[in-house]
């Protein structure tokens, strides 16, 4: 799939917003991952007033490209959907793996800006929000039309990571 191998983080976007059915397109394809037991843990805030966006830019150093973008989703996890505890947060990476690769085939640019990496994102997606004790923050995805870079091929095919029958 093309889409796979042309993904890139994409940082910078026009001044032009992203059409609604293409938001509910990234929104359909999070929600289309697979979840350990099926236990689908996902809750999504969709951020496109621009104060909103420029507020949680200053989540950590990394995540500016927010203030940037037309729409930011924010990934979360309701815990009273765990089934298995202990996966939630590969549930939730294979999510925001699905809107990456299906903004590229949309010809969006994004980006996936940690939130459960640090505790200090975590309480600042906490606050800003008013989250409930159940919500759990995971990432945002930062969206919009690509500016300058595009999405572009980069091989990373290394064959000495792969092994066969033994580790050696
Ligand atoms: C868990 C995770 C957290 C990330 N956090 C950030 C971030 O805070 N800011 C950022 O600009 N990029 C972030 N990224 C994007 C990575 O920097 C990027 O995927 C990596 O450099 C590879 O580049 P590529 O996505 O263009 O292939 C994150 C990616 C992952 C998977």
């Amino acid at each position: 799939m093309k889409e796979i191998f042309n993904r890139r983080s994409i940082r910078k976007y026009q001044d032009r917003p992203v059409e609604k059915e293409k938001v509910e397109k990234l929104l359909r394809a999070a929600m289309q991952a697979p979840s350990a037991a099926n236990q689908q843990p996902w809750e999504f805030i969709v951020v496109e007033n621009k104060e909103t966006l420029n507020k949680l830019s200053l989540m950590t150093p990394y995540s500016k490209p927010v203030a940037g973008s037309a729409v930011t989703i924010v990934l979360l996890a309701n815990t009273d959907n765990f089934r298995v505890e202990t996966s939630w947060q590969q549930d939730m990476g294979a999510a925001a793996e699905n809107i990456l690769l299906e903004a590229t085939y949309l010809g969006l640019g994004a980006v996936w800006l940690g939130v459960a990496t640090a505790d200090s994102a975590i309480d600042f997606i906490k606050k800003s929000f008013d989250l409930p004790k159940n919500i759990k923050p995971f990432a945002l995805v930062s969206i919009g039309y690509p500016e300058e870079q595009q999405n572009v091929t980069s091989n990373r095919f290394d064959a000495k990571k792969v092994h066969y029958e033994e580790f050696k």
